[in-house]
C-alpha cells in the first residue's frame, strides 16, 4: 500500500511559512511522541533553513516513556535544537514553551526585541488543543479526521512573546512505507487514504515483537511463538466477538479494534519507532526513492533521444 496524500491546502501552508519564515525566531514544531520521526515533516527544514527548531514531542501521555528519553535526546543532539515533551494535561505548557524558546534565541524576548514563534506540525497532532491551552478558549476543531484547515493566528504567550499558528500539514509524498502506516494508525491521515485491515496488520506487526506483554493483557491471549500478524487478528476478531455467518472472522472490525486501543492507548503507551529504526526506515525509503529517480530520468532521456530533441550518446567503439 502506498499512501499518497497531500490535500490542497498544505500549498497555501508552504506558501505561508516561506512568506512568514523571514520575522521568526523559533520554529515550534509539534510532532507525535509516538511516532517522532514519521510526524516530522521533511519539507519544514528545507521552508526554514537554520533557523532554531523546537521539536515537541506532543502527547506523551499516549507514548512510551522509555522510548520518549531518547527521541528528546536525539533531538537535543542536533545543532540549533531543542526538544521538550508536553501532553494536554499539563496545567503551565506555555512555561516549558517559554524556556526553551529562550535558550534557543537567548537575545530575544523583550518588547523591542520580541521572540517570534512559528508554531506547525502535521494534522491531528495537537497544535489546536496546545493553542487553546493558552488561549483559555475551547477547541474550536475536533474529530480525529485530519486534514481541517483553520484560519492562521497570532496568539500573545507572554510579554514580548508571539506565537503564530499556522494551519496543519503534511508533505507531499511520504517515502517511508512505514511512516505512512503508523501515520495511519495514528490518526494523522484522512481514513479514506487507507485500508484499515493492512495497517491493523502492520500495527500488530510492529507490536509482537516489541509490546507484546500489553497484546497479551489487553486479548488475554498467549502469543505462541511465530506467530503472523494474520493469525492474531483473527484470533483479535474471535475473542471480540466479530465474527460472522459460518464462524467467518470478521477482520474489518478487528482491525478497527486494533487501532482505536492503540490511538485511546487502551493497549498501553506505545511508541512505534526509535530513533535507530526510524534512521534506518529512511536510508530504505531513500535509496528505492534514488533508484526510481534514476529509472525515471532513464526513460526521459530515451524519451528525448527518440524524438530527436538530444543526440544519441556515441557507443564507446565510435568515438
Ligand atoms: P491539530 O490541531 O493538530 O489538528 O490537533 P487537535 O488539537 O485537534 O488534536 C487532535 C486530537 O488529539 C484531539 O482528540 C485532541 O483531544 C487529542 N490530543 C491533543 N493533544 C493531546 C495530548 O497531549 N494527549 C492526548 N491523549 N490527546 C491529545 P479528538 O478525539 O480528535 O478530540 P476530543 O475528543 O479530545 O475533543
Amino acid at each position: 500500500m502506498a499512501i499518497q496524500w497531500f490535500p490542497g491546502h498544505m500549498h497555501l501552508t508552504k506558501k505561508a511559512i516561506s512568506e512568514r519564515i523571514k520575522e521568526i525566531d523559533v520554529v515550534i514544531e509539534l510532532l507525535d511522541a509516538r511516532l517522532p520521526g514519521s510526524s516530522a515533516n521533511p519539507m519544514l527544514a528545507e521552508l526554514t533553513g537554520a533557523k532554531p527548531a523546537l521539536k515537541v514531542l506532543n502527547k506523551q501521555d499516549l507514548a512510551d516513556p522509555a522510548r520518549t528519553a531518547p527521541w528528546l535526546a536525539h533531538y537535543n543532539s542536533l545543532p540549533g535544537t531543542r526538544a521538550i515533551g508536553l501532553d494536554a494535561s499539563m496545567s503551565t505548557p506555555a512555561k516549558a514553551l517559554i524556556e526553551a524558546c529562550h535558550a534557543l534565541a537567548p537575545s530575544r524576548g523583550s518588547m523591542v526585541k520580541p521572540m517570534r514563534v512559528l508554531i506547525c506540525g502535521i494534522p491531528n497532532v495537537g497544535k489546536s488543543t496546545l493553542i487553546n491551552t493558552f488561549t483559555g478558549k475551547r477547541a474550536t476543531k475536533t474529530g480525529d479526521e485530519a486534514g481541517i484547515t483553520k484560519l492562521e493566528q497570532r496568539i500573545v504567550l507572554a510579554d514580548g512573546f508571539y506565537l503564530w499558528d499556522t494551519p496543519g500539514m503534511l508533505w507531499p509524498r511520504i517515502i517511508v512505507a512505514k511512516s505512512g502506516y503508523n501515520l495511519a494508525a495514528s490518526g494523522a491521515i484522512g481514513r479514506n487514504a487507507f485500508e484499515e485491515e493492512e495497517v491493523a496488520l502492520e500495527l500488530l506487526d510492529y507490536l509482537i515483537p516489541h509490546y507484546p506483554e500489553m497484546l497479551e493483557a489487553r486479548y488475554k491471549l498467549k502469543l505462541a511463538p511465530g506467530v503472523t500478524d494474520e493469525q492474531l487478528l483473527e484470533e483479535i476478531g474471535r475473542k471480540r466477538g466479530a465474527v460472522l455467518s459460518k464462524g467467518r472472522i470478521n477482520l474489518q472490525k478487528a482491525a478497527e479494534i486494533v487501532i482505536y486501543e492503540f490511538r485511546a492507548a487502551t493497549l498501553g503507551r506505545i511508541t512505534l519507532e526509535t530513533p535507530e529504526e526510524f534512521a534506518q526506515w529512511l536510508a530504505a525509503g531513500q535509496k528505492i526513492d534514488a533508484e526510481r529517480q534514476v529509472k525515471k530520468d532513464l526513460i526521459e532521456t530515451n524519451r528525448l533521444i527518440k524524438f530527436k530533441k538530444i543526440p544519441r550518446p556515441a557507443k564507446p567503439d565510435e568515438a
